[in-house]
């Protein structure tokens, strides 16, 4: 909007346009502390590849506050100039832009994790019963996804593998109270319907029907997804 009023500003030189393309650039700034204190807060979960893009989004939305800032301490006296380092601001923040999309959409960053689609509705049988040790959680392949087992005293419980929050490995987590930790950021499941009991998951781990067949555990997807 800044550029359409300077633009605008370029062309008619009428006061109103200046002070609407200013008014822009300071709500842009104003909204860029906010953007930034999100933006550490989901970084900070990230790690390899996708925490190495997260420092270049930073970065390219950093460089855009500075010249926004800039092009502000110039309006008044030089603003062609202004105008121009506006400009160089929105380069700079669409890259950023382009990167934080990249970011969930190619690399699947604050997106639900466990997606329940593509899942076997037909019994599918996995292991013997015998081989699943009271309370420890057993990874599993069901078709192309990871699940994980669970045996507490007679009852069978199927999630998922990986954590809805970002993926970390289930199996790897802790047993309790009818309910599993995942190891990276203690999200806590109920076993028996996969509700978020602690976060920072905010969606259900989706879970699987069971059933004990001649002596092996077998599972299926509910028909629809679990509440
Ligand atoms: S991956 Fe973050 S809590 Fe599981």
């Amino acid at each position: 909007m800044a550029g359409i009023f300077d633009l605008l500003h370029a062309l008619d030189e009428r006061a109103e346009s200046a002070y609407a393309a200013d008014g822009c650039v300071v709500i842009g700034i104003a909204g860029a502390a906010a953007a930034a204190v999100t933006g550490i807060a989901d970084w900070s979960d990230t790690f390899g590849r996708p925490a190495r893009l997260g420092i270049v989004h930073a970065a390219s939305n950093t460089a855009a506050l500075a010249l926004y800032v800039a092009s502000l301490a110039l309006r008044k006296r030089k603003r062609p100039l202004a105008t121009l380092v506006s400009f160089a601001g929105y380069g700079m923040v669409t890259l950023g832009a382009a990167l934080g999309g990249h970011l969930v959409y190619g690399e699947t960053q604050g997106v639900n994790h466990a997606r329940a689609d593509e899942l076997p509705t037909d019994w599918i049988r996995l292991l013997p019963l015998a081989e699943l040790m009271d309370g420890k959680p057993h990874r599993a392949k069901l078709h192309a996804r990871d699940i994980v087992v669970v045996r507490q005293d007679e009852t069978i419980f199927a999630l998922l593998e990986g954590c809805a929050h970002l993926g970390g490995p289930l199996s790897k987590g802790t047993v309790d109270d009818c309910s599993i930790t995942c190891p990276w950021h203690g999200s806590r499941f109920a076993l028996d319907d996969g509700r978020v009991l602690e976060g920072p998951a905010t969606v259900p781990q989706p879970i699987f029907e069971t059933r004990v067949n001649a002596g092996y555990v077998e599972v299926r997807a509910f028909a629809k997804e679990a509440p």
